[in-house]
């Protein structure tokens, strides 16, 4: 079983691990209780990604999660796992528009958050912001192949890369990411062939989702390998069942309360028992009043 970490896991741990070999397990997560699971079971990183729109708030696509909220729930990660590298998505339109306005929010991100790392959708209009948050020391990392903030003109959540044509868009975007001073990229849903050549073209960490063993750490979210999402992508390993057990908990629990188990002696608070003979006599006078 890993161990929980004894020191802070950062970029420096993450471009080791690039040059040794080792590679780098990461989770999504959301907020401060299971962050704090998942530092203790060892994972050294985390992605506050804006999945949360999915599987937080019950939205169909990520689009409609908004900065404030993203910024929230990164802090309470950061709260709950110090030690873990903490890596936050910058939601659909806080990015975009204008250089001045996105540099502008990702700040306020790294500033009111505590993030190690930012991560933002990749395209070549995301050049310029790339350079300029570089410069002023941000880690950026950049998500290539599936974007899902991009579905409406990918029309749909299907793996990318699956062209010659494509497949080299993807290795030549991942360049000019990273000559634009990209601390890193995180490859969504392209096939293993795709993963290798990014990982053979640039020198800074390549996290992959689902994107075969080349790259030097992986990602999905969380919920879809623990059982609480109704469906997950195959490359999502199945992990285990809390679903069941938390179904089971909470209909023990309306059990207890219909049967009057609950609550019982031992959940309740005593009063000192002169004041409770006092107030037995009085409540018997104001009510009899
Ligand atoms: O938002 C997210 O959880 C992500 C991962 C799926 C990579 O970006």
């Amino acid at each position: 079983m890993p161990t929980p970490p004894a020191r802070k896991f950062g970029l420096s741990n993450l471009r080791a691990a690039r040059k040794s070999g080792e590679k780098v397990a990461m989770l999504t997560c959301y907020d401060y209780s299971t962050a704090g699971l998942m530092q203790k079971a060892g994972v050294p990183a985390l992605l506050v990604g804006d999945s949360a729109a999915n599987v937080v708030l019950g939205y169909d696509t990520t689009l409609p999660v908004s900065l404030p909220f993203m910024i929230e729930i990164t802090a309470a990660v950061r709260r709950g796992a110090p030690l873990c590298l903490v890596m936050a998505d910058m939601p659909f339109g806080s990015y975009q528009g204008s250089l001045d306005r996105g540099v502008r929010n990702v700040c306020k991100m790294v500033q009111r958050s505590g993030c190690d790392a930012v991560k933002i959708e990749a395209a070549a209009s995301q050049l310029p912001l790339m350079r300029e948050l570089a410069d002023a020391g941000v880690a950026v990392i950049a998500h290539l192949g599936l974007r899902p903030q991009a579905v409406g003109i990918l029309g749909g959540y299907r793996f990318q890369g699956r062209t010659a044509d494509e497949a080299g868009g993807i290795v030549a975007m991942s360049m000019q990411m990273r000559d634009a001073g990209a601390a890193g990229l995180l490859l969504e849903a392209v096939p293993p062939e795709v993963s290798k050549a990014v990982v053979e073209a640039v020198e800074i960490p390549v996290i992959g989702c689902g994107a075969g063993p080349a790259c030097d750490g992986h990602v999905f979210v969380t919920h879809d390998a623990i059982g609480l999402s109704p469906r997950s992508p195959r490359f999502v390993p199945q992990l285990g069942d809390v679903a069941g057990p938390m179904v089971n908990s909470f209909s023990d629990y309306v059990r207890r309360v219909q049967t009057r188990q609950y609550p019982a002696a031992e959940h309740c608070y005593e009063m000192p028992p002169a004041e409770k003979a006092e107030f037995l006599k009085k409540v018997e006078r104001i009510i009899s009043f």
